[in-house]
């Protein structure tokens, strides 16, 4: 089990101690990182490099979700860095029931998202569009801490704010205030989206002066070297990395993959999700996803030829393309 060095409230006082395997965690994201992929990571990694990961967020509104949603999002497979459960609304008493599903169904940790982007996501005022809100954030975590029951950690995933970072302390404090267990921050606000030139280490380091929970640093990190760098240099427990893994599974290892073991993985993630019921064309849309992103083995030689991969009609034509290079 992974604890904050830096942790400064007892963990007893209603925050849980964390199940990690390593401050090393894979990112939620959305379209790619269903329990398929997860378990290929989980496969590819031992718990000492990838330290656990996150379902897709779970869009909560009006009702309880089906324990078989919850399932298929949480997967069959456990491995020992634990895969939390993600949830993504606004009324407490509603995420109280969902976090105590959850967590009676084995889900190891409750994450809410208070940093999506979509426009969906503003017009319901869940996700980002809850960090114009900081009055909103504490009680929505405190129910599912109540709905928990002392089972699992609650944890809470923020953008640095919506349009400005203004309002950064106010939200941290709201996650202070709460029984949450760890506050991950991705250092850009929602307006600033992935723009390489707003990523802003500072904002990490000012949530770490104001929290004394474990902290998690997330943000455009496209190595371990990095990651290390950002918990020496802001003094996060954690890193969360999203889209360099996408571009290189193996990141956490730094593994250096050959085409052929990238074809393998791809080819790989497209059977698992047909031999769980994916229907191909769900699943060539997933494979699309993380070939947006893809940078390891070769697989993409240059902006043209990702181009040819994403024009691909069939499941069966870009099956039929790795298998080639699977096999060179
Ligand atoms: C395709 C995609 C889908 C995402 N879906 C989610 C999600 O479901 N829940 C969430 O909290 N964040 C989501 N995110 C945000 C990531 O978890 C992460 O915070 C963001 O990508 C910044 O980290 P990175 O620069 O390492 O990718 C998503 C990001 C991407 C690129």
């Amino acid at each position: 089990m992974f604890h904050s060095s830096q942790s400064k409230i007892p963990w007893e006082d209603r925050t849980l101690p964390l199940p990690f395997t390593s401050p090393w965690l894979l990112a939620p994201m959305d379209g790619v990182t269903d329990a398929c992929f997860r378990d290929l990571l989980m496969e590819t990694h031992q718990p000492e490099n990838l330290g656990g990961a996150f379902t897709e967020f779970i869009r909560i509104h009006q009702v309880v979700p089906s324990e078989e949603l919850f399932r298929r999002h949480l997967g069959p497979k456990r491995f020992p860095s634990p895969v939390g459960i993600q949830f993504m609304g606004n009324d407490p008493s509603l995420l109280k029931d969902c976090a105590a599903q959850a967590a009676a169904m084995g889900a190891p940790v409750v994450d809410i998202n208070f940093g999506c982007p979509a426009r969906g996501a503003r017009k319901g005022c869940v996700g980002a569009a809850l960090l114009d809100y900081p009055e909103r954030i504490t009680p929505i975590i405190d129910a599912c801490v109540d709905g928990v029951e002392g089972k699992v950690p609650v944890t809470a995933k923020i953008r640095s704010g919506v349009e400005d970072d203004r309002r950064l302390a106010d939200i941290v404090r709201a996650v202070e205030d709460s029984g949450a267990s760890l506050l991950t921050i991705h250092c850009r606000t929602k307006k600033e989206g992935y723009d390489a030139d707003a990523i802003d280490w500072g904002r990490i380091a000012l949530a770490r002066k104001l929290l004394n929970k474990p902290l998690c640093g997330n943000g455009a990190v496209e190595s371990l070297g990095e990651a290390r760098d950002m918990c020496n240099k802001v003094g996060c427990d954690f890193v969360m990395i999203g889209r360099a893994a996408l571009a290189n599974p193996w990141i956490f290892s730094g593994y250096e993959a050959s085409t052929q073991e990238a074809a393998a993985f791809v080819l790989r993630y497209g059977d698992m999700m047909l031999e769980r019921g994916a229907h191909p064309k769900n699943a060539l849309s997933r494979l699309k996803q993380m070939i947006r992103f893809w940078e390891v083995g070769d697989l993409v030689a240059h902006k043209d030829d990702r181009k040819t991969w994403l024009k691909t009609k069939r499941l069966e034509d870009f099956h039929h393309r790795l298998q080639q290079m699977a096999q060179t």
